[in-house]
């Protein structure tokens, strides 16, 4: 099914991953019509995210300051939402309300209720959905360093990255097993990484080098793929996403111990 796409930045041996390094803009219009079951994706919802210093506005905990960037200032343009529509059957899209107006109405979106406490930051997040299914509600805590209870506690690696047993969450009950899922807007990967946990195949687009890095890492490391064809593959710039504290990804750790000790 992949074999059709244009070759990738980096893919898995068995073919069931295909990852590209640019500009979804482009790279959507090269994608054939209906090659993917879904897209599920979290979009930049143009409200400048990326250009805030993400300073906690909670009493809670300082956050970590991800540098300014401005692929937040402004939303896809109509047409991208147009070729996601071209190349997939069905879509959820996150932030679906700051595109209602470019995805219609619908029966089905999705809540994800943040149990976040007593803040200024929403309570709730909404993903838009082209199923015709009723709305339904995930709980799941995610505010600075609260996360979900009784899971394994996630690194944050991007400014705006989902939790993953939200995503898990949204590709169990929303697309089907063996399913090509594409990610026009991966950022860190979290969509990949949900996908492949439930044997979905995956396609992800991402501009940014450093996050296309971290999403190499973290789906190769869900995929269980060695270090070594992680790196032969494509050399991921580990030194970026190593300076912080240790990763969720064992992968991710073991090539920046081995490029600190210059045996890689
Ligand atoms: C909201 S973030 C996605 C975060 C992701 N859900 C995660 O868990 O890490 C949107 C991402 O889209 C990327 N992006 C913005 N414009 C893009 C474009 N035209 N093509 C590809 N990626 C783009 C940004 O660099 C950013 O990483």
């Amino acid at each position: 099914m992949l074999d059709s796409l244009p070759p990738p930045d980096w893919q898995d041996p068995e073919g069931r991953v295909f990852l590209y390094k640019g500009d979804c803009r482009e790279i959507l219009a090269r994608l054939p019509e209906g090659f993917a079951d879904a897209v599920v994706t979290d979009p930049p919802y143009g409200i400048g995210e990326a250009a805030k210093n993400n300073k906690s506005r909670s009493c809670l905990a300082a956050s970590k300051d991800y540098g300014i960037r401005h692929w937040d200032d402004s939303p896809p343009p109509p047409k991208s939402f147009e070729e996601m529509r071209r190349v997939s059957h069905e879509q959820v899209v996150f932030g679906g309300n700051y595109f209602a107006h470019l995805l219609g109405p619908t029966s089905s979106w999705i809540i994800w209720d943040k149990d976040n406490g007593k803040n200024d930051f929403a309570d709730c997040e909404i993903a838009w959905t082209s199923h015709k299914r009723a709305i339904r509600k995930i709980t799941w805590r995610w505010q600075g360093f609260l996360q979900e209870p009784g899971h394994p506690r996630e690194q944050r690696q991007h400014p705006t990255q989902k939790p993953l047993g939200v995503m898990r969450w949204v590709i169990e009950r929303y697309t089907e097993q063996g399913s090509v899922v594409l990610d026009p807007f991966m950022g860190s990967g979290t969509t990949g990484v949900a996908a492949v946990n439930f044997g979905r195949r995956f396609v992800g687009i991402e501009v940014e080098q450093d996050y296309f890095d971290i999403a190499v890492l973290r789906i190769a490391d869900a995929l269980s793929l060695t270090n070594a064809h992680v790196v032969s593959n494509k050399r991921p710039n580990v030194s970026r996403v190593s300076n912080n504290a240790p990763s969720d990804t064992p992968l991710l750790d073991e090539i920046a111990r081995r490029e600190a000790e210059g045996t890689q």
